[in-house]
């Protein structure tokens, strides 16, 4: 079967340097922002392209090393591409963040921007390993999204794909039992609500400051949108449809989000919060 040109983009998580204008790449400059002092070491978890590395290296001419860890094959190679100038100041890893291997480099600075939910429920693991992975006067730099979640626990994205499927003919009060039914987990159950997740943190970490914006995500057109789901989420979704119905789905929701740009004026908005954590004892904690 021949896939459409998003089927093959969602394959690969293409298209992510593009897409990420939307939403993703203003967490580079507001964590970059963030950092304090002149950083040796900086790993950034769930690197993706290379975008912050990339601008971190830019900003911080203290940095000797700039790491990154990343599970997508296809990323580390567009990453890989993006920082070969930086040469020896870069080092990329494959790493599954869900079960981290320990790596022989102590960190200033951790960052992770918009991977958390991916992680859930065992975000646990990663937390350990930054700690064990941060000197003692390191900052852990992290940005979480916050979708309101309805009684089934959809919300944000789950939104837009349940409008897609409603369009494509599924009941709507199927919607989450599909989902269920093909293991895919709704993003907004992915992310711990706020109080949950610093409970969590605390566990870990000493929470320094935290600030909080608005994620407003508008687009010119439908087919913007197709190709940002697709950039973004993959065949998350995807996935729990038959494979003939695929291309249909990744339009229809090109189509959702232009429906709910038209109405309100956006496709989305959603607080994102970034948080500076310290090693618990560090500072006096
Ligand atoms: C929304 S993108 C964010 C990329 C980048 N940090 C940014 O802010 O633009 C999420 C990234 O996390 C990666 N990711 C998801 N689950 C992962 C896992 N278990 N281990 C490592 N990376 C993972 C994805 O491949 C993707 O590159």
């Amino acid at each position: 079967m021949t896939l459409s040109r998003t089927e093959t983009q969602a394959r690969i998580l293409g298209g992510y340097d593009d897409a990420s204008r939307l939403r993703q790449v203003h967490d580079r400059d507001w964590v970059l922002g963030r950092v304090t002092g002149e950083p040796e070491v900086l790993v950034d978890l769930g690197s993706g392209i290379g975008q912050l590395l990339e601008a971190a290296l830019e900003r911080l001419p203290s940095l000797r090393l700039a790491v990154g860890l990343e599970r997508s094959e296809h990323r580390i190679a567009e990453a890989t591409e993006r920082l070969r100038p930086a040469g020896a100041r870069v080092v990329l890893h494959r790493a599954d963040l869900t079960a981290p291997a320990p790596l022989p480099h102590r960190a200033d600075v951790v960052t992770m921007t918009s991977v958390l939910h991916w992680l859930y429920p065992v975000e646990h693991r990663v937390l350990e390993w930054v700690r064990t992975h941060l000197r003692p006067d390191g900052a852990f730099l992290l940005t979480t999204y916050h979708p309101y979640a309805d009684r089934h626990g959809l919300g944000g994205e789950d939104d837009i794909v349940r409008d897609a499927l409603a369009d494509l003919g599924v009941p709507r009060q199927t919607v989450p039992g599909l989902l269920g039914d093909h293991g895919v987990l709704p993003i907004a159950t992915r992310t711990r609500p706020v109080p949950e997740l610093a409970l969590l943190l605390e566990e870990f970490f000493q929470i320094e400051e935290y600030w909080e914006r608005e994620a407003v995500v508008t687009v010119r057109d439908a087919a913007q949108y197709e190709h940002f789901h697709a950039a973004t989420f993959g065949d998350y979704y995807a996935a729990a449809l038959p494979a003939r119905d695929r291309a249909g789905f990744y339009r229809a929701v090109g189509r959702a989000a232009w429906n709910r740009q038209q109405e309100h004026g956006r496709v989305s908005a959603m607080p994102v919060r970034l948080w500076k954590l310290t090693p618990r004892g560090a500072g006096g904690a």
